[in-house]
């Protein structure tokens, strides 16, 4: 694997493979390994032309982490805003010798053009392009499906997938490349996923997609979902025709204290209430929920780092299993 563009074809192979690699990296995080020496000497691109907190610092600390130099690059206040293209700016990085760009772009299929392009050598990481993919975010929420359910189960083994599992995502299913991402390798994982949505906020030619629909959350969360991923309304890439109100949102789609409360009293006891960041607390999930035990966006948030270390490795170090794991390199 050069780049890491989609989960939509990423095998399940190389999905256990990246995960169990974030579980030896998460390893030797607990051990308080600060640093190991896999990437030294290596560059690694952080290239943003949309904010970003989690992925970008995260990125960011991954790269630092396998002691790879770190460039940030940010479009606001740039040569972009002077009219820069995409391909001079990454022919700009390509000659500072970068090993990796790591690009997050408004448009849908820009890191693939970067891949596809003779622009650059580096191996290229969507960090989310449009409304398109997200990869690591779904690989970082598999990431921590597969541990808490593994910790239910009892398990202690690596190279599980998530059959048997059932995700309700919920809520802004329309503009979400995190929901697209996860709806891929969560089904490639064997989960069983059931969008939740209101009609205007679902795409065309969902009918094809490999899940359920429904319209009526009470009616899935009645069902005890092994985890229900609330998904961020995404306002800057909306106008007034979406949804009404946002009152009328968070009462018929949010996870209000409400569903909270009902879900407390069910018998479905170990069910995590997930968000990829950032929230809109009291619209689509409220304060109560985003900060019970049962919310895992912190935990996602500290995966996201093992998540992006493995993915660093993987694609710079070379695919080779011959070589020391990052474990075997801490000790
Ligand atoms: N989840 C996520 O992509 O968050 P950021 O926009 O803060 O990177």
């Amino acid at each position: 694997m050069k780049h890491l563009l989609s989960t939509d074809g990423l095998t399940a192979a190389d999905a256990i493979r990246i995960l169990d690699t974030a579980e030896e990296m998460a390893v030797v995080g607990e051990r308080e390994v600060k640093k190991l020496p896999a990437l030294r000497g290596r560059t690694v691109v952080n290239l943003f032309f949309e904010d970003s907190t989690r992925t970008r610092i995260s990125f960011e600390a991954a790269a630092k982490r396998l002691s790879a130099d770190v460039i940030n690059f940010a479009a606001k206040g740039s040569s972009v805003s002077k009219g820069e293209s995409l391909k001079d700016t990454a022919q700009t990085l390509e000659a500072m010798s970068a090993d990796a760009v790591v690009i997050r772009h408004w448009a849908s299929g820009a890191p693939a053009r970067l891949a596809a392009s003779d622009w650059i050598d580096a191996a290229v990481i969507n960090a989310g392009d449009g409304t398109h993919e997200h990869p690591t975010q779904a690989l970082l929420d598999a990431f921590t499906l597969r541990r808490h359910w593994s910790r239910i189960a009892g398990r202690t083994s690596l190279g599980e997938d998530l059959s048997g599992l059932r995700i309700a995502i919920v809520g802004d299913v329309l503009h979400s490349r995190v929901a697209r991402s996860n709806l891929w390798l969560l089904t490639t994982l064997g989960a069983e996923v059931t969008l939740v949505a209101p009609p205007t906020l679902l795409p065309v030619g969902i009918e094809s997609w490999p899940c359920k629909v429904s319209f009526d959350l009470d009616e899935v969360l009645a069902t005890h979902p092994s985890a229900i991923m609330m998904l961020r309304v995404q306002g800057e890439r909306m106008n007034a025709a979406f949804f009404p109100s946002t009152r009328e949102y968070a009462r018929t789609w949010g996870f209000d204290d409400e569903r909270l409360a009902a879900l407390e009293a069910s018998p479905a006891k170990d069910t995590i209430i997930m968000h990829p960041g950032p929230m809109n607390r009291g619209l689509e999930i409220s304060s109560a929920a985003a900060d019970s035990s049962r919310s895992t966006v912190l935990d996602q948030v500290r995966n996201g780092v093992s998540v992006r270390m493995a993915v660093l490795y993987l694609l710079l170090s070379g695919d080779d299993s011959a070589q020391p794991t990052p474990a075997q390199e801490a000790r």
